[in-house]
């Protein structure tokens, strides 16, 4: 087999899966696998793999364990990642080949080990890892194979699904095929909503004159809203043009609209309103489906709110039907930048009761 270093689509998908199995060998030969975390790391500008030899509950001192041994008797491993589907068509893994080192506790390379593995997983935040040592896996070789024949996926496990999806504001003008983003609508129409109405459409808008003139409308609100800010005049034109680009650029638009034409009629004005912001949570978790669904595809999405500041003026650039409010813009396409991600408050804090 040819060794050839790992393309960044194989790294982008083994560091979105959440586990993965590494084999050592022991000096005489005998192979070991074990489920392990990981994250993608690089030195001197090449990528590496990083794991902790943490504190999970273990049978024996971390410097024996088995994997360690084996790695200073035999530094050749290989970290393989995969994923399962009853669907065969979907079947999928990587191999990354490589050297390992057991970096010592504290050391600067296993402190930006360490911090690229808190990144990745919350439950290293928490855990001192101060003297756990790190296996650092370099001079990286890969081999992979999907049954689709092309490798452009990611994890498609639900949590790692849910924990890659991200926000991104920049995007390469490559096309996105008009299946994905119609696979996507499909599943944003599973979202639950009252009386099961679905109470949301969406617009499409993939031409790119299109997008330059729909950027062009919404231009006069940004500038008002930004200039009501107080901001300074580079500023606003910095602002202006980033949130220009980002339609420009990407090579799709979604506008969900809020459609609340089949919705129960009342009466009184309060439940009238509480069907209203059922609507509103509805779109929410539709927009959901639709952004894990791209993000799954092996592609990316932004979440913009101008046009909740504009509805008519982007309903009228496109050309809407009467009763759809446009609520949210969602630029589509391949990610130039990765966005920086926003740590996430501890599940905790997010429980303010358990009675
Ligand atoms: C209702 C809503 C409106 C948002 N509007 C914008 C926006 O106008 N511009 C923007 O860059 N991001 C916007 N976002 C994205 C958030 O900034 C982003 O979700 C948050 O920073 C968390 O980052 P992540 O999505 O990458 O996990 C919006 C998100 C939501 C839910």
């Amino acid at each position: 087999m040819t060794k050839r270093p790992p393309a960044q689509d194989e790294l982008d998908y083994v560091q979105s899966h959440r586990s993965g199995h590494l084999a050592t060998v022991t000096s005489g030969g005998q192979p070991l696998v074990v489920p392990c975390c990981f994250a993608i790391a690089e030195r001197d500008g090449r990528p590496t793999v990083v794991s902790v030899l943490d504190t999970k509950p273990k049978s024996v001192d971390v410097k024996q364990l088995a994997r360690v041994r084996n790695i200073e008797a035999n530094p050749c491993v290989c970290l393989t990642v995969d994923d399962y589907s009853e669907s065969w068509d979907r079947l999928r893994f990587v191999q990354l080949r490589g050297s390992a080192t057991v970096l010592e506790a504290g050391s600067t390379a296993t402190v930006y080990a360490i911090e690229r593995l808190r990144e990745k997983y919350a439950q290293y935040r928490d855990m001192p890892l101060e003297h756990a040592p790190v296996i650092e896996i370099g001079e990286l070789s890969a081999f992979s194979w999907s049954a689709a024949g092309t490798f452009d996926g990611r994890a498609d496990d639900l949590d790692s699904v849910i924990r890659g999806r991200r926000s991104v504001r920049a995007f390469l003008s490559d096309p996105v095929p008009g299946d994905v983003i119609r696979r996507s609508i499909e599943a944003a129409g599973w979202a639950p909503s009252p009386h099961g109405r679905q109470p949301w459409r969406f617009a499409v808008v993939e031409d790119a004159d299109r997008r330059r003139g729909l950027a062009d409308a919404m231009a006069s609100t940004w500038d008002e809203q930004l200039r009501m800010d107080g901001q300074e005049e580079k500023i606003i034109r910095i602002r202006l043009e980033k949130s220009r680009q980002r339609l420009i650029e990407a090579p799709v638009l979604v506008v969900p609209c809020l459609y609340l034409a089949d919705l129960d009629v009342y009466p009184d004005p309060d439940r009238q309103e509480a069907e209203r912001i059922m609507a509103i949570q509805s779109i929410g978790s539709a927009i959901q489906n639709f952004l894990l669904t791209i993000y799954a595809s092996g592609f990316d999405a932004g979440w913009m709110c101008a046009p909740l500041f504009c509805p008519e003026i982007v309903a009228g650039y496109l050309g809407l039907a009467e009763g759809l409010i446009p609520h949210a813009l969602l630029p589509v396409g391949r990610v130039a930048k990765d966005p920086v991600r926003r740590p996430r408050l501890p599940v905790d804090d997010l429980i303010v009761q358990w009675q």
